[in-house]
C-alpha cells in the first residue's frame, strides 16, 4: 500500500511511466503468461487461485484517472466520484491496492492511457499471480471519428457499412486502449416512445439481425484477439426494447415465443459471427430479471443458443434484484445473479464482496464461481492479454494521426443514413446558386446535436454543422440566411417574426428541427414522440409566408409528425450523422448524391398509436383501407396505418415497381421459388434502390404477421433502366417460432410482394406444400 496520498500531479506522472518501463521487463519473465494457452491450463491457474482472486476477476469497475480531477466530464457527470485531484489519487492508490489484490479482473471507461499502462502493469508485475486486467467502454458508434447513430446507420440498408464504420471505431478505440467496448446494441425496439431506440437499428428481425453480425465483425476485424481489434459485447440481454410502454428500465411482458420469435434473433446472429461477450439487461422478462434470471442466462442463452462466453451485468444490474424485490439483500442478489449466469458484475462490487462468503458458508458451489472465472479468463485469452497484456497499450499508436479514411467513411455512412420522407413537386434537390434559402430553426446553426448519445470521447474532432456546410456548397454563400427563430424546447424572444422576415425574403425555406441529444437515448422515454410546441409553432409561422419548405429532421426515434412540418412539400430525416453531419445533410439537400436511406422503424400517425410496427399482427377485426369505422380494430379517429412505414424512403429518381411474380404456384417445403420483379427508374439521374421482399403467412398455427421482411437487395438503376430484381425463398424463410418456441414450417398459402416498402407493392401468392 502506498503511504502518500499528496504526490503532486508530476510526481504521480513519473511514477506511473517508470512502472510503464519495468512492466515490459517483467512480461517475458512471467510465467503464467507464457503457460496460457488452453482451457486445461486455464483450469490449472484456477486452482491456484484463492476466493477472493476468483471473485475480483468477476468485478468491473470504472478506472480512476488524474484526468479526472476537476475535469469538464466529471463536472458534467454528478455520479462521478472525486473531483479534487488529491481524492483521485487517494482513490486511485485504493483502486491500484485492489488491482494488486487481484480484486478487480476488468476496469472501464478510461479517460486517457496512462491510467490504463499503469494498472495493466501493477497487474502484470504486482499481483499474486499477474492476471491482465481488461479494459472496455461504450465505443457505440464512433471514438474520435464519430459516425451515425446506429438507428441512422441501418436505414442505409446496408450492413456492410456497419461493419465498416464499426472496423473503424475498433481502429481508433484498440488504439487507446480499449479491448472490449459495449456493442452493438441489438435490442428490436418497436415503442418509439423508448429513448433507446436510438441505439439499435430498429424494429424489424431481419434488419437487426444483419446489422448485429455486421457490426460485431466490424468490431472483432478477422481475429479476436488483434491489436486493432476490440471484442463486442452484444447487449441487452434480452428483451430490454420490449420495456411496457418504452418506460426505460420497466419488464417486458412478453412470452417466451416473441422472445425466441422477435428479440433473441439479432444475439443469434451476433453470437454466430462471433461476440463471445453479452450483457444482461435491467428488464424482467415475464417478471423475472434478466439479471438473475436462470432459465433466460443459462438454459436458453448456453443450452438453447450454444453461447460460450461471459455474460456481464449492466451497470449494477445484478445489484437491482434486490430493488426488484427478487433478491433479499446484496449478498443475496449477489448469490441469485451468480448462479443464473451472470458472470461479471460491473461496477456494483457485490461479487468481490459477497462471493468468497457465501461458499465458505456453503450457500453458493464454488464450482459456479469458477465456471464463471473460467469463462472471464477464456474472454481475456481470446482478447489476446495473455499473450500481450500491453496489446493495445501502445501510445505511439494513440498518438498517431486518425486515417484521413475515417472522415471519408464519415461522411459516406452520414449520406447512406439520409431518408427522404416526401418530396413534393421534386422541390429537392436544390439549386446550389440563384435561389435565396432561408435556413431556419434551432438546429441550422447548431454545433452541439450533432453526434447524439455515446459519442462523449470525440471532442477533438468538431463536426460539420449544417450551416457551415451550406455555405460551402452555395456559390453566392450571401444568399443563406440563417435564424434560429426558436430554442429547441423553447420560443426565443422575436424568434419567429425574425424566422418569419427570413422566410418572406427567400425563395425556399430550409427547417431545420428536431429532438436534442438529451431527448435520445438511455433514461430518455417520453411519452408524446411529437417535436417540441415551440417549434411547431415556428414551422406553423414560417409556413404561412406560403414559401416551399424543406424540413430537415435530426432526432433519435420515430416521430409523429404534426401540421406544417407533417405538410411541408420536402422532409428529409438527417439523424444525428456525426463529424461529417453537416457535409453529408448538404451532399443530399443540393443533389451531389440521390438518397438512398429506408425507415428502420414506422413513423406512425400520433403517439398513441405505439408501440406501432409493420410487422403486427392481424386482427380479427381489421381496420382495413384506412377504415376509422367503428367495431374495427383502430385508434378513435385514425387510420391503423402508419404515416410512413417500415422500409419507406424515396429517391432523386422516378422509380416504379411492377407486378410481384413467383416462378412456380406451388413448391414443395424442401424446394425453392424465385419471386421477381421489374424495377424501373424513368428519373433522369441514377439511384441506388431498396428492393425488399416480404411475405405473409396465410392461415398458421400462430397468427401471422400481415407482412414480414425476409430479404432485400440495394441495388443501382441508371437513369431511364429497368431491373429484373429476384429473390429466393426457401424453408429458412417461410418458417416461424410455433407454439413451443420451436421453428415450423407449416404448408398453405403465402403472400409474396417484391416492394419499395412494407405497405407498398403488388402481391402476389403462392402455396407451400
Ligand atoms: C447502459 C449500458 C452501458 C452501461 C455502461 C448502462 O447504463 O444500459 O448500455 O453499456 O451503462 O456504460
Amino acid at each position: 500500500m502506498q503511504q502518500h496520498h499528496t504526490f503532486s500531479l508530476e510526481r504521480r506522472r513519473f511514477l506511473i511511466s517508470s512502472a510503464i518501463v519495468g512492466a515490459v521487463t517483467a512480461l517475458a519473465s512471467n510465467p503464467i503468461m507464457a503457460s496460457i494457452g488452453n482451457s486445461a491450463k486455464i483450469d490449472k491457474l484456477i486452482k491456484r487461485m484463492t476466493l477472493e482472486e476468483k471473485a475480483g476477476q468477476l468485478h468491473l469497475e470504472p478506472v480512476l484517472s488524474t484526468m479526472m480531477a476537476d475535469s469538464d466530464f466529471a463536472k458534467q457527470n454528478p455520479w462521478m466520484p472525486p473531483t479534487t485531484l488529491e481524492k483521485t489519487l487517494a482513490a486511485m492508490d485504493v483502486q491500484l491496492e485492489n488491482v494488486r489484490k487481484g480484486n478487480i479482473g476488468m476496469l472501464t471507461t478510461p479517460m486517457d492511457l496512462d491510467s490504463l499502462i499503469n494498472a495493466q502493469t501493477v497487474a502484470v508485475n504486482e499481483s499474486r499471480l499477474g492476471i491482465p486486467l481488461m479494459f472496455g467502454a461504450d465505443l457505440i458508434h464512433g471514438f474520435r471519428t464519430v459516425f451515425p447513430v446506429p438507428i441512422a446507420e441501418a436505414a442505409s440498408f446496408e450492413p456492410e457499412i456497419a461493419r465498416r464504420t464499426a472496423r473503424a471505431v475498433a481502429i481508433e478505440g484498440s488504439a487507446a486502449g480499449h479491448d472490449m467496448t459495449y456493442a452493438p446494441m441489438v435490442d428490436i425496439a418497436r415503442d418509439q416512445r423508448w429513448g433507446r431506440v436510438v441505439e439499435g437499428a430498429g424494429e424489424d428481425v431481419l434488419l437487426g439481425s444483419l446489422f448485429a453480425a455486421a457490426r460485431v465483425r466490424g468490431f472483432q476485424g478477422d481475429k479476436r484477439g488483434a491489436s486493432d481489434s476490440m471484442l463486442a459485447c452484444v447487449k441487452h440481454f434480452a428483451a430490454y426494447g420490449a420495456a411496457e410502454s418504452g418506460l426505460d428500465y420497466a419488464g417486458s411482458p412478453i412470452t417466451e415465443r416473441m422472445l425466441h420469435e422477435v428479440y433473441l434473433p439479432p444475439f443469434q446472429a451476433a453470437f454466430d459471427a462471433g461476440a463471445i461477450l453479452t450483457m444482461a439487461s435491467f428488464n424482467t422478462i415475464d417478471g423475472v430479471p434478466a439479471s438473475g434470471n436462470k432459465h433466460l442466462l443459462t438454459t436458453i442463452l448456453r443450452d438453447k443458443m450454444g453461447f460460450k462466453g461471459a455474460v456481464m451485468s449492466d451497470y449494477e444490474s445484478e445489484r437491482e434484484l434486490v430493488a426488484h424485490g427478487f433478491a433479499s439483500d446484496n449478498r443475496d442478489a449477489a448469490r441469485l445473479a451468480l448462479s443464473a449466469g451472470c458472470d461479471i458484475g460491473m461496477v456494483s462490487g457485490i461479487f468481490p464482496k459477497y462471493l468468497p462468503d457465501l461458499v465458505r458458508s456453503g450457500e453458493l458451489d464454488e464450482a459456479l464461481v469458477d465456471q464463471a472465472v473460467r469463462r472471464v479468463l477464456y474472454v481475456k485469452q481470446e482478447a489476446g492479454l495473455f499473450d500481450d497484456p500491453f496489446i493495445r497499450l501502445n501510445k505511439a499508436r494513440n498518438n498517431a494521426p486518425l486515417p484521413k479514411a475515417h472522415r471519408e467513411l464519415a461522411r459516406e455512412s452520414a449520406v447512406k443514413s439520409i431518408v427522404l420522407l416526401k418530396n413534393d413537386n421534386a422541390l429537392l434537390p436544390l439549386p446550389k446558386s440563384g435561389k435565396k434559402i432561408a435556413l431556419i430553426g434551432p438546429f441550422g446553426a447548431d454545433t452541439k446535436n450533432l453526434n447524439g448519445a455515446w459519442s462523449p470521447f470525440s471532442a477533438e474532432t468538431p463536426s460539420v454543422p449544417v450551416d457551415v456546410a451550406f455555405r460551402m456548397v452555395l456559390q453566392d454563400p450571401n444568399l443563406l440566411k440563417v435564424v434560429a427563430g426558436s430554442d429547441i424546447e423553447a420560443p426565443i424572444v422575436g424568434g419567429i417574426e425574425a424566422a418569419v422576415a427570413a422566410a418572406k425574403a427567400a425563395d425556399v425555406v430550409v427547417l431545420a428541427l428536431g429532438e436534442s441529444e438529451k431527448m435520445t437515448g438511455e433514461s430518455t422515454s417520453r411519452t408524446e414522440i411529437t417535436l417540441p410546441p415551440a417549434q411547431v409553432a415556428l414551422a406553423e409561422a414560417v409556413a404561412a409566408t406560403g414559401k416551399p419548405v424543406v424540413v430537415l429532421l435530426r432526432n433519435g426515434r420515430a416521430l409523429a409528425l404534426e401540421g406544417a412540418v407533417r405538410d411541408a412539400s420536402s422532409i428529409v430525416l438527417t439523424w444525428y450523422l456525426g463529424t461529417e453531419m453537416g457535409n453529408a445533410v448538404a451532399d443530399v439537400v443540393f443533389g451531389d448524391v440521390s438518397p438512398a436511406g429506408r425507415l428502420p422503424m414506422s413513423f406512425p400517425i400520433a403517439s398513441g398509436q405505439q408501440p406501432y410496427y409493420y410487422a403486427r399482427e392481424n386482427s380479427g377485426r381489421p381496420a382495413l383501407n384506412g377504415s376509422t369505422g367503428m367495431f374495427k380494430s383502430h385508434f378513435t379517429g385514425i387510420p391503423d396505418e402508419a404515416l410512413y412505414s417500415f422500409g419507406h424512403g424515396l429517391t432523386y429518381g422516378k422509380v416504379s415497381y411492377a407486378e410481384t411474380r413467383c416462378s412456380v404456384d406451388k413448391v414443395a417445403k424442401n424446394g425453392q421459388i424465385t419471386v421477381s420483379a421489374q424495377v424501373s427508374n424513368s428519373g433522369n439521374r441514377a439511384i441506388e434502390e431498396v428492393v425488399q421482399l416480404y411475405i405473409h403467412d396465410q392461415t398458421a398455427s400462430v397468427v401471422q404477421p400481415r407482412r414480414k421482411l425476409v430479404d432485400f437487395r440495394k441495388v443501382k438503376l441508371a437513369a431511364g433502366e429497368t431491373l429484373n430484381v429476384s429473390f429466393t425463398l426457401g424453408a429458412d424463410k417461410l418458417s416461424f417460432i410455433g407454439q413451443d418456441t420451436k421453428p415450423v414450417l407449416e404448408s398453405g398459402l403465402f403472400d409474396v410482394w417484391v416492394a419499395p416498402s412494407a405497405t407498398a407493392g403488388e402481391g402476389s401468392s403462392f402455396a407451400l406444400i
